[in-house]
């Protein structure tokens, strides 16, 4: 561990603009300097140094951070390197206490190991032995230019191809094992490659790091089709999704994208020109997948296969993803079960099409409901119609419940008043439509709420009063982004009076990559404040007020629902609750 004081010493000696000038040529523009952000390929500048904070942040790839952030992110270093290396060039001697290197110095060994592997397992597919990799690939219609795109590769048929060959890298074997690339034999005599005889998917992050691999068999054997990699330091499976390094672009250019089943169909979606394409790493899809998803997307098409595993997962995922806060349609394919078939059978435009009919959640359960029970007798429609009037309960939207009555109406021979009165009986029991659009407007917060958000983060992190009048005035609990929320729960749990650089105190000890991105916009950013106190309360009653006005919301449908059932006592508490709110809403005056 190297004493903190010694990095605070080397941190603020170094002027970050001198030194990041020497990787990028940077221009003065007004308080800041700006140059062309060598992180990700742009043509027009946005990448952001801050001589005043020591900050850079770039605005189009998102990445921030103070200089020993940069450095590493350049160099390809550890922290711990990064401060040995500017220590050096500024004079400052740093003594390592000698203890391993820290959490982020380990894991740039583990995401450099497995490149190291990732490699070698491409070039054993592209060598003599992945023959048979290679003639399996030309029989799905892989071409070798997709092959390369998402790097496939070919782990030979043998115990120790890969461990012998990281070991003369210089790995170690409990490395390796931490990675899940080998597995202990269980006389503990020594280990064995996990991969063997497999077409091998590298797996990569957001950052297109690779963090893991599914291992697909060659023969039609379904006993072990794929076999995955555990989870390890670099890989959590349910906070990833297969694909989304190369799809996100695509899937911000959409708002939209399309979720498949297996690792074959993406790569024969993305081949065929459908780019905007993830798959849940064969597990099901899980809440922090669906966060990932919306960073990105307001719309998820989900196409998994047609058969009763595929749409027991399907229903599965459309609460996930609704819970999220995502619109969520599924497409029926023709041609064969899955994408990857439909593709070959029918064609991209035949797919496209699939995937611009697709029904919306609530259709689809509905189609789902009827197409289990027998439709020709009385009695098994009337249960069908109960069933799917729950459903259309869910919905909160008036117009789009009485669209789907009258659907509904019309596919069982019923009137749509009959049909509505069932919506609204059982529509009671299931007020999660209601809390699916106050969710909504929690997820996609108004842009001046936002900036409230941020703006008050900032005069926080810069002045004293400020941070005073936040910590009394408010709590992180009504912020509505949900990083600004996590920024806010992080600052107001600090001591300022034992930080004298807050902003550069809380951008090195929050814990998420994300806040620590936004962070460094914010820190960049030029928000307009004349007088710090007048800004400061503006932005907490901003925030204040759009927490009451969805509290106001959620109670209106509360009220709503106690007239329809008649119970008059809690309409009258509920009233008086929303004339409270209002009278404080009222107040705030903004
Ligand atoms: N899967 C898995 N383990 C298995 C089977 C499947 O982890 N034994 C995961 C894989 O991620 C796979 C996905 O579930 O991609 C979907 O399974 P499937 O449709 O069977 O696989 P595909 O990749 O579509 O392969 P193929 O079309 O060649 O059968
Ligand atoms: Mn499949």
């Amino acid at each position: 561990m190297i004493p903190s004081q010694t990095i605070d010493d080397i941190r603020n000696k170094a002027d970050i603009v001198a030194i990041i000038g020497e990787y990028v040529p940077l221009k003065k523009r007004g308080k800041n300097y700006l140059g062309l952000c060598p992180f990700h390929s742009e043509k027009t500048p946005s990448f952001t140094v801050s001589q005043d904070k020591q900050i850079f942040h770039c605005f189009g790839c998102n990445e921030g951070g103070n200089i020993f952030a940069f450095l590493m992110k350049a160099e390809n270093i550890s922290f711990a390197q990064s401060v040995e290396m500017l220590g050096q060039r500024l004079g400052i001697q740093v003594k390592n206490t000698g203890t391993p290197l820290s959490q982020v110095g380990d894991k740039d060994k583990y995401y450099d190991i497995m490149e190291i592997a990732q490699k070698f397992y491409r070039e054993m597919l592209e060598g003599s032995e992945g023959e048979p990799a290679r003639k399996y690939l030309d029989k799905r219609g892989v071409t070798s230019e997709t092959s390369a795109t998402f790097g496939l590769g070919y782990s030979p048929d043998k115990w120790d191809s890969l461990m012998n060959f990281l070991f003369k890298k210089g790995v170690s074997y409990k490395g390796m094992e931490k990675l899940g690339l080998i597995i202990e034999r269980t006389d503990k005599s020594g280990y064995y490659d996990r991969f063997r005889g497999r077409l091998m998917f590298p797996i990569s992050d957001l950052r297109g790091r690779v963090i893991g691999y599914s291992g697909r068999i060659l023969t039609a054997n379904e006993e072990a089709k794929y076999v995955n990699s555990p989870d390890s330091p670099v890989y959590n499976k349910g906070y990833n999704l297969y694909g989304i390094n190369l799809a996100k672009d695509e899937i911000k250019k959409q708002r939209a994208a399309v979720l498949v089943e297996g690792n074959v169909d993406l790569i024969s979606c993305w081949q065929y020109g459908i780019k905007n394409v993830i798959a849940p790493l064969g597990t099901a899809l899980t809440q922090n997948q669906a966060k990932m998803i919306r960073r990105f997307a307001d719309n998820v098409i989900i196409a998994f296969d047609q058969d009763s595993a595929g749409s027991l997962a399907t229903l599965r995922s459309v609460e996930i993803l609704k819970d999220e806060g995502l619109d969520v349609h599924v497409a029926a394919f023709e041609g064969g079960k899955d994408p990857d078939e439909s593709l070959r059978v029918k064609g991209a435009d035949n797919f496209r099409g699939s995937l611009k009919k697709a029904v919306p959640w609530i259709e689809y359960r509905i189609i789902n409901v009827l197409s289990r029970y027998n439709l020709a007798e009385i009695e098994s429609r009337a249960k069908a119609a109960k069933e799917a009037a729950a459903i259309i309960g869910l919905e909160s939207d008036e117009l789009v419940r009485k669209g789907y009555i009258k659907l509904l109406a019309e596919k069982l021979g019923y009137t749509f008043d009959e049909v509505a009165s069932e919506v609204k009986r059982l529509s009671f029991y299931s007020q999660k439509g209601q809390d699916n659009s106050l969710k909504r407007t929690v997820e996609k917060p108004a842009l001046k709420i936002e900036k409230a958000e941020q703006l008050l983060i900032k005069l926080a992190l810069d002045h004293k009063e400020s941070f005073g009048l936040f910590k009394q005035g408010i709590s992180w609990r009504d912020f509505t982004g949900g990083v600004t929320r996590n920024i806010a729960e992080f600052l107001l749990s600090v001591d300022i009076e034992a930080h004298e650089d807050l902003s550069h105190y809380v951008l090195e000890n929050i814990p998420d990559e994300e806040s620590k991105k936004l962070l460094s916009k914010i820190i960049v950013s030029d928000y307009p404040q004349s007088n710090i106190e007048q800004a400061t309360i503006g932005c907490i009653n901003t925030i204040k007020a759009h927490h009451l006005r969805s509290k106001m919301e959620q109670l209106r449908g509360a009220i709503a629902a106690a007239e329809k059932e008649g119970r008059h006592d809690n309409v009258s508490v509920l009233h008086k609750e929303f004339k409270d709110l209002n009278e404080a809403y009222r107040s705030l005056s903004v």
